[in-house]
C-alpha cells in the first residue's frame, strides 16, 4: 500500500481515544479511535478538510434548561456519542447536579463522555450549545404566548453566550422568534444561532405520511418550513417518493393533505394534552441536528435562522432548507414550491415578524 497516497483507513477496535504521530516524510498521522467498534487513521491534513470526520474528536457540548426538553436532548447526545464532554445548566443548580450525576451514572452504557455542571459563561469554548431553558406551553397555550416570558431569559443567555466559539442550538419556544434574539443579544454571526425549527415538524410529517404509505419515514422526502407554529407551511407541492412527486401517486388525494397537516400542526398540543409536554422526539431531533453539524455532513435541514435574503426574507427567523456544516448554516436553498407555498411562507414571515417585533418595541 503506498501511505502517501492514502486518506483514510478503517478498522475496528472498541476502545476510544485519539494519538497524532509523525511518519518520516510523510506528516502527520491521526489514529481517533471512536467508540462503535471503529477507528479512523487519518492523514492529519486531510483531517481539516474531511465533512466526514470534523476536525477535531474532542466535544464539549453545554445544554442549558434541564427539564423534559433538555434532559432528552442530554440523553439522545450521550447515546449519539458526538460529545466527549457534557455540561449542564439550570438556573435550578440542585436540578443541573442531579442530572449531571444521573447522566454519568450511565456511563458504560454510552460511547466515553465526561458530564458535569458549567455557568454558561463557561460554555463558550464549547462546541455546540444548546438552550432548552424557559417555560413549557400548556395545551390551550399558542408558542407565540410564551413569548414575553421567554424572551427575557433568552436575553440573558445570549449575552452570557456572547463570544461563544461554537454553534447555539435554540429549542426553545417559540423558537423562531427566541433564535432571532438569542443572535441578536448574544452578537454571534447569524449563521452560528440555529434554531431547530420546522424539524420537529418535517420529522412528524415523514413519520405520518410512511405510515400512511407503509414507508420507512427516511423514504418520504417532504418539508415543513416557516414557523414552528400554526402558520408552519407542508411543502406538499414538492413532496416525493423515490423521485415521484408524492401527488402523482393515483391513491394521494387533497384530504390526506388536509388531515396530515392538520395532524403534524397539532402535533404538539395533542401530546401536552396527554402527558404536559413534548420532549423525545425533539430530544432526537437536536441530538442528531447537533451530530451533523458538529461532524461537519452537510446536511439539508429545515432549520430556523435569521434571514438574509433568502426568498427575500431579510431580519425574520424561521425555517427553510438550508445547508448545515461546522460552521452553522452555510447556505439556505430555496426550493421549488407551488406560488400559494410561496405565498403561505411570507404570510408566515409576518406573523413572525410581528411577534418579534412586539418583544422589540
Ligand atoms: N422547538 C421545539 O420543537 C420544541 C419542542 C418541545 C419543547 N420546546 C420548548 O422547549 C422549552 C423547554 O421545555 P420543557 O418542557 O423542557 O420545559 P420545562 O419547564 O420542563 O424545563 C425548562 C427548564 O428551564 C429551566 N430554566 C428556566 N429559566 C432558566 C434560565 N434562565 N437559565 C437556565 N435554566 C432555566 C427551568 O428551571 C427548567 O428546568 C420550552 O420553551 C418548550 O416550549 C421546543
Amino acid at each position: 500500500m503506498d501511505l502517501r497516497r492514502l486518506q483514510r483507513l478503517r478498522v475496528t477496535t472498541n476502545v476510544h481515544t485519539e494519538v497524532t504521530f509523525p511518519l518520516p516524510g510523510l506528516g502527520n498521522w491521526n489514529v481517533r479511535f471512536r467508540g462503535h467498534n471503529r477507528v479512523d487513521i487519518c492523514n492529519a491534513m486531510s483531517l481539516a478538510f474531511d465533512p466526514q470526520l470534523g476536525n477535531s474528536s474532542a466535544m464539549k457540548v453545554g445544554i442549558i434548561g434541564l427539564g423534559y426538553v433538555g434532559t432528552s436532548v442530554a440523553i439522545s447526545t450521550l447515546h449519539s456519542g458526538i460529545a466527549t464532554e457534557l455540561v449542564l445548566n439550570d438556573i435550578d443548580a440542585a436540578r443541573a447536579e442531579g442530572e449531571a450525576m444521573d447522566l454519568a451514572h450511565g456511563a458504560p452504557f454510552y460511547p466515553h463522555a465526561r458530564v458535569g455542571v458549567s455557568a454558561i459563561e463557561d460554555m463558550r469554548d464549547a462546541d455546540a450549545v444548546v438552550i432548552a431553558a424557559g417555560k413549557g406551553g400548556d395545551a390551550e397555550q399558542t408558542r407565540l404566548e410564551l413569548l414575553n416570558d421567554n424572551a427575557r431569559i433568552m436575553r440573558a443567555i445570549g449575552r452570557s453566550l456572547s463570544g461563544c466559539k461554537g454553534v447555539v442550538i435554540v429549542v426553545s419556544n417559540p423558537v423562531d422568534v427566541l433564535t432571532h434574539v438569542v443572535a441578536d443579544a448574544s452578537g454571534l454571526p447569524r449563521s452560528r444561532v440555529i434554531g431547530t425549527g420546522t424539524m420537529l415538524d418535517t420529522a412528524r410529517l415523514r413519520q405520518m405520511v410512511g405510515a400512511q404509505l407503509r414507508l420507512d419515514p427516511r423514504s418520504v422526502h417532504a418539508n415543513v418550513v416557516g414557523e414552528h407554529g400554526d402558520s408552519e407551511v407542508p411543502l406538499w407541492s414538492c413532496a416525493n417518493i423515490g423521485g415521484r412527486p408524492l401527488r402523482q401517486f393515483s391513491w394521494w388525494n387533497d384530504q390526506l393533505e388536509d388531515e396530515i397537516s392538520s395532524k403534524v400542526r397539532r402535533a404538539a398540543y395533542e401530546i401536552i394534552q396527554r402527558k404536559g409536554a413534548t420532549n423525545h422526539a425533539i430530544g432526537l431531533v437536536t441530538a442528531a441536528l447537533m451530530r451533523w453539524i458538529l461532524r461537519g455532513e452537510r446536511r439539508v435541514l429545515t432549520v430556523s435562522r435569521v434571514h438574509e435574503g433568502a426568498f427575500k426574507l431579510r431580519d425574520v427567523a424561521l425555517s427553510l432548507p438550508s445547508i448545515v456544516d461546522a460552521g452553522g448554516v452555510v447556505e439556505v436553498i430555496e426550493p421549488e414550491i407551488s406560488v400559494s407555498e410561496y405565498q403561505a411562507v411570507q404570510r408566515s414571515a409576518e406573523v413572525l415578524r410581528e411577534a418579534h417585533a412586539s418583544i422589540t418595541g
